[in-house]
């Protein structure tokens, strides 16, 4: 009788506790949302270990919760806290404890502040996506230690300083947008060994020098868009070896002498927007060899 009781006790009560014993996630969670400015966010009500708000399927805890997703182990593989009105900092967010995740999705929040050195601990990390949030400061080089990362969006924060050179180290990389901040230097030459790249976009920032002409060997490049910068010089007659790209975006900078023949080479192109520099010569008849061009300014 009391052996059975001690049992049912067990049951009830050290079992599901047992299993938050093995879920460091779900109290890194809760670390986060107590430092979050709003941390009574109800869509965040679910985050919690309290026996008398959360009934006996909290044993999973934190799977169940509001945009956590986990794999079959109980790991937790994706966040998808999106458009979710957060509040706050990454400062107390532990990274260490989510050993599995792929995706990270926190675009459209109020989170401000940097962006901790420490997400390089997130190793398996495919889809990073900060974007809409006010974080300010540099982007970290240890960004260039995500190497499984196939998705890098920043976009539309306060960045400053330059994109770093360890983006280099991104060779899976396909979709870059570190548009609308405020970054400033140049393009990295060293983002010509990106060859997984598809989608880049750049513009709207205060980038300055040379476009690289290493940019020529992304064959899989289909968009590139690095307008409104300060960017000088010439376009690269190497953009011509870009046999996907689709969309290039150029206007507003202050790019100068001609427009390369080269680009007749682009035999996808279907919008190409020069606009606002100071090239000077006429648009090449080679131009003319495309055939599913569209747009043209
Ligand atoms: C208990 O949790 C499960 C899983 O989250 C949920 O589907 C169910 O509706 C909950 N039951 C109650 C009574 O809250
Ligand atoms: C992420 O969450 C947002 C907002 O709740 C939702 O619209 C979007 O579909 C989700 N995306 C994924 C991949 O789950
Ligand atoms: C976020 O919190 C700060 C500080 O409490 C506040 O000034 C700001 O208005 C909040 N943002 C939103 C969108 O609620
Ligand atoms: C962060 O998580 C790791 C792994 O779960 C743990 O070892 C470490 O103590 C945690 N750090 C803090 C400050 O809570
Ligand atoms: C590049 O990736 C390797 C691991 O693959 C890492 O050791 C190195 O620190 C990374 N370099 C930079 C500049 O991030
Ligand atoms: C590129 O960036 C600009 C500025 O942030 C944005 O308006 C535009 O929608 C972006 N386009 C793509 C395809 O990413
Ligand atoms: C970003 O640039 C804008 C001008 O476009 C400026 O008003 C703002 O102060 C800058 N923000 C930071 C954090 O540098
Ligand atoms: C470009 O540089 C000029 C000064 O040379 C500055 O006034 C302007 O704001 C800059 N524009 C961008 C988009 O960086
Ligand atoms: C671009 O390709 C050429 C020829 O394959 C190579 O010599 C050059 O180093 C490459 N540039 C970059 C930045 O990858
Ligand atoms: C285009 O690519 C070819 C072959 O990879 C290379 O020989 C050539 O130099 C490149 N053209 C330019 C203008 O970079
Ligand atoms: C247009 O393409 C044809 C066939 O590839 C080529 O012979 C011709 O020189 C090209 N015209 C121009 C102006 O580049």
């Amino acid at each position: 009788m009391l052996l059975n009781l001690l049992f049912i006790l067990c049951t009830l009560f050290s079992s599901p506790l047992l299993a938050f014993a093995s879920k460091p996630e779900a109290y890194a969670l809760l670390n986060w949302k107590t430092n979050l400015m709003n941390q009574n966010n109800p869509l965040l009500s679910s985050w919690s270990l309290d026996p008398t708000r959360v009934n006996r399927s909290m044993s999973t805890a934190p799977c169940t919760w509001y945009g956590v997703h986990c794999n079959d182990h109980g790991d937790v593989v994706k966040l998808n806290l999106s458009d979710s009105r957060l509040n706050g900092t990454l400062k107390s967010f532990n990274f260490s404890s989510f050993a599995s995740l792929t995706r990270l999705q926190l675009r459209l929040n109020d989170i401000s502040g940097s962006i901790p050195l420490e997400i390089h601990h997130l190793s398996k990390l495919v889809f990073l996506d900060l974007s809409g949030n006010r974080f300010s400061g540099t982007i970290p080089q240890e960004i260039g230690m995500l190497t499984n990362l196939e998705t890098l969006s920043l976009h539309s924060n306060i960045l400053e300083g330059h994109i770093p050179v360890s983006l280099r180290n991104l060779s899976t990389l396909s979709y870059l947008r570190v548009d609308d901040n405020n970054l400033s230097g140049s393009i990295p030459q060293e983002l010509g060994n990106l060859d997984s790249l598809v989608t880049v976009n750049m513009s709207f920032n205060f980038l300055t020098g040379h476009i690289p002409s290493g940019l020529g060997n992304l064959t899989k490049l289909s968009e590139l868009y690095l307008y409104l910068n300060n960017l000088t010089g010439s376009i690269p007659p190497s953009f011509g070896n870009l046999s996907s790209l689709k969309i290039l975006y150029l206007y507003m900078n202050k790019l100068s002498g001609r427009i390369p023949n080269e680009l007749g080479n682009m035999k996808y192109l279907s919008q190409l927007l020069l606009g606002h520099n100071q090239l000077t010569g006429s648009v090449p008849s080679s131009l003319g060899n495309l055939s599913r061009l569209k747009m043209l300014g």
